[in-house]
């Protein structure tokens, strides 16, 4: 991984520069990253949207949105510093002639232009088109990607290939944020670092895995564009596939990013499709329906501003996955990730084989296997639940589960916890693409959960209701007990 502090100066333009994503995290992020010393003092920030303000009404919105968003005083000097480098330029992204305004205002000189497009990707093609004609983009430039980078193998592959018509691959940088995330990059150190992992992690010791992100949230005003997304094409093509790729990849030969994503992608290759003939038996779609969240009660799903009250548009997702390699056969993954659950919480929860024998017959009847549990968020940290003998003297040895349990917090305390498009943003600016998504994962995790999407068309299982504020349909809780298992608690 290339850990360069120092990097050439950029000009990082932000195309929908007013928009929430960046007004919510990423003018936030650069604040953030500012704070730390991170950015290089001639970088710029240009604001590029298609609505008419000045520099000055741009520098004002940044600083209301600090104020909104920081959840930190904010600092007069380094307020100072971080709104001198910003700047406003109006395009309509789907006027050709308006992007010459970027010929005069960008430095291809002096600094590396790192384009990031947090626009709806229908735009994407527009902007590649736009930048080519005005003859801004040279070899340093970079693209920088939000998902969603389409919305099923065909459009990914429409999109992928307009922005490769001006950007060579090593150029592009997609973004999942969830890569960004101190507790996902941990998995690394976890698993590579430490020797009772890199022995213990196979089929041998492993009896499954579960991986939950389950978010209280629900649609949030994003009606329409989840409505036609849904929680299998909005969290789990993306985040969960990234995280189970992590968990369940070879050791890489380095830490470089051609070595991770090979293995990445391997990952991907080995998912066992699944289809029509499967579907009923490996996934469970739900949606939500009146509930209560933090004790106040909350509409449905269907119930929700500007719903379609016939849609039928998954808002939880579980599916037991198996990967068809010689490490993982006969260990279930089970993914589960929905809206309007219980409580934020996304962890990852490794559970270890039964011993075949038991010698502590009379203080348990059966002995708890061994977990390991990795809160990715909130509450990151690492616990391991295993059996202790209970002090005492008398009689037989007693056991207790007991837990080894690393909290970030407490062991970190001195170290700020970035959030993940800091860490990004900064390994955008500095040009490490490590953690950042090649286009062949992306169409592998597409032709997997196309495959799920369209036996879901034809499958005669409906989607099943859920009240907001639990951790579900039952029939998610079915999927584990009919192989004898149970989500954790
Ligand atoms: C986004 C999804 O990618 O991730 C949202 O589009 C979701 O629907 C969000 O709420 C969750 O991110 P985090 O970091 O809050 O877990």
């Amino acid at each position: 991984m290339n850990q360069n502090k120092t990097y050439k100066p950029c000009d990082l333009v932000i195309y929908g520069a007013l928009g929430d994503l960046s007004t919510r995290k990423l003018l936030i992020s650069l604040y953030r990253l500012e704070k730390a010393n991170l950015i290089e003092p001639d970088t710029r920030i240009i604001g590029v949207d298609r609505h008419q303000k000045n520099d000055e009404e741009f520098i004002g919105i940044t600083q209301q949105s600090l104020q909104e968003f920081l959840k930190d005083d904010i600092d007069p000097e380094l307020w100072a510093r971080y709104s001198a480098r910003l700047s406003y330029l109006m395009i309509d992204l789907t006027q050709m002639d308006q992007y010459q305004q970027l010929h005069e205002a960008i430095d291809s000189e002096n600094r590396v232009m790192v384009n990031y497009f947090a626009v709806s990707p229908v735009l994407f093609k527009a902007i590649c088109q736009g930048l080519h004609q005005c003859g801004v983009i040279n070899t340093e430039s970079r693209v920088v990607m939000e998902k969603p980078i389409g919305h099923d193998l065909k459009s990914s592959k429409e999109i992928n290939g307009a922005v490769a018509q001006v950007f060579a691959e090593n150029q592009v940088f997609r973004i999942d944020h969830y890569l960004g995330k101190e507790t996902v990059l941990n998995l690394l150190a976890l698993r590579f670092a430490n020797s009772i992992f890199t022995t213990n992690w196979d089929h041998n010791t492993i009896d499954h895995i579960q991986i939950t992100v389950a978010e209280e949230v629900g649609i949030e005003g994003r009606w329409d564009y989840f409505d036609k997304t849904g929680q299998l094409r909005d969290m789990l093509q993306n985040h969960l596939l990234q995280i189970l790729t992590f968990i369940a990849m070879e050791p890489p030969v380095n830490l470089e990013a051609e070595s991770i994503r090979n293995e990445k992608i391997k990952v991907l290759e080995a998912l066992r499709p699944i289809t029509h003939n499967n579907v009923d038996e490996k996934t469970v779609r739900g949606q939500y329906t009146q509930g209560f969240y933090k004790g106040q009660p909350v509409p449905g799903y269907l119930e929700e501003e500007e719903a379609n009250t016939e849609s039928a548009t998954e808002s939880f997702v579980a599916i037991c996955v198996d990967i068809d390699n010689w490490r993982w056969a006969g260990v279930p993954f089970y993914l589960r990730t929905g809206k309007r659950m219980n409580y934020k919480r996304t962890e990852i929860v490794v559970y270890f084989k039964q011993l075949p024998h038991n010698i502590f017959k009379d203080s348990y009847r059966n002995l708890p296997a061994n977990k390991l549990i990795i809160h990715l968020q909130p509450n990151e940290g690492v616990e391991i639940e295993m059996l202790n003998k209970v002090p005492g003297i008398d009689g037989n040895i007693k056991l207790k589960k007991t837990k080894l349990d690393l909290s970030f917090s407490d062991t970190f305390k001195k170290n700020r916890l970035f959030g993940g498009y800091e860490k990004l943003i900064l390994e955008a600016l500095r040009g490490n693409p490590t953690l950042f998504l090649s286009r062949e994962e992306i169409e592998q995790a597409w032709t997997w959960v196309d495959s799920i999407q369209s036996a879901w068309e034809h499958s005669n299982d409906e989607i099943k209701p859920y009240p907001a504020g639990t951790w579900g349909p039952i029939a998610s809780d079915s999927l584990l007990a009919r192989d004898g298992r149970a989500w954790e608690g």
